[in-house]
């Protein structure tokens, strides 16, 4: 599959970059500054665009068969701008004639208990919330699309570099918890995840949670 893949630089992007990769998937890598650390493959291409600009994700999906995206905010950015990019990447990818979406998501919109939402849990770290809440903004708008194959992929509350296990589980809308109450996956492991999606679009149209 030759995949497209915005916010490729990021922590989470460059992880399922070389997932993708091993798996004998061809990547255009993208991000603002054009340039990914620590992937050096013949089946990998960096390259400068703004995920904000229809125009330029139209002109960059052109070819592919996926899009996937680990986009997301910069320091100097709003959280909002995850809408914008959002609303973007849809219409950019119509424009191409490209249909296949796999969003990097959060875990904010996933349900803890039937009608609670992660974000709105007490103890819920307020730092985090406008954050939650704008990834929750931009699925809304994912989920409009509906002539697009799309699958907005969240991870688990806690996600960080670590091991590659091959193992997860995913739950459609809920959080992921382990027995110990634990939610959490590894980048390594989400990467997994993802890369399976796209290969096997197992979960279209569904905000999936992926964690242990
Ligand atoms: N538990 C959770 O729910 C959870 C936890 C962690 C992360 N996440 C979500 O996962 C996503 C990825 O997280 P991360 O930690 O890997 O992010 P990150 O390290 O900050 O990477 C973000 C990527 O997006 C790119 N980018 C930002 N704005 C762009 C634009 N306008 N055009 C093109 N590229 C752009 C960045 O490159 P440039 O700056 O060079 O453009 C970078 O490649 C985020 O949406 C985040 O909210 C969720």
């Amino acid at each position: 599959m030759d995949v497209l893949l915005l916010g490729a630089s990021g922590r989470i992007g460059r992880r399922i970059a070389a997932e993708l990769l091993d798996r004998g998937h061809a990547v255009t890598g993208v991000s603002r500054s054009g340039t990914v650390e620590g992937i050096d493959h013949a089946q990998f291409t960096a390259i400068a665009g703004d995920a904000t600009d229809p125009d330029q994700i139209a002109r960059l999906a052109a070819g592919h068969d996926a899009v996937g995206s680990a986009l997301g905010p910069g320091e100097d950015d709003s959280p909002a701008v995850l809408e914008e990019t959002m609303r973007a990447t849809i219409e950019g990818l119509r424009r191409a004639s490209v249909d296949r979406l796999v969003w990097t998501g959060g875990a904010g919109g996933l349900e803890v208990a039937p009608g609670t939402k992660l974000v709105e849990t007490e103890g819920f770290p307020d730092d985090w919330e406008d954050l939650a809440r704008a990834a929750i903004d931009a699925y809304e708008v994912l989920r409009e699309a509906d002539d697009l194959e799309w699958t907005y992929l969240a991870p688990a509350a806690m996600i960080e570099p670590g091991e590659r296990t091959g193992e997860y589980r995913t739950a459609d809308g809920e959080l992921v918890a382990d027995d110990d109450g634990e939610s959490h996956i590894s980048m390594e492991d989400f990467a997994v995840a993802f890369a399976d999606e796209l290969e096997n679009a197992d979960a279209l149209y569904t905000y999936l949670g992926v964690g242990y």
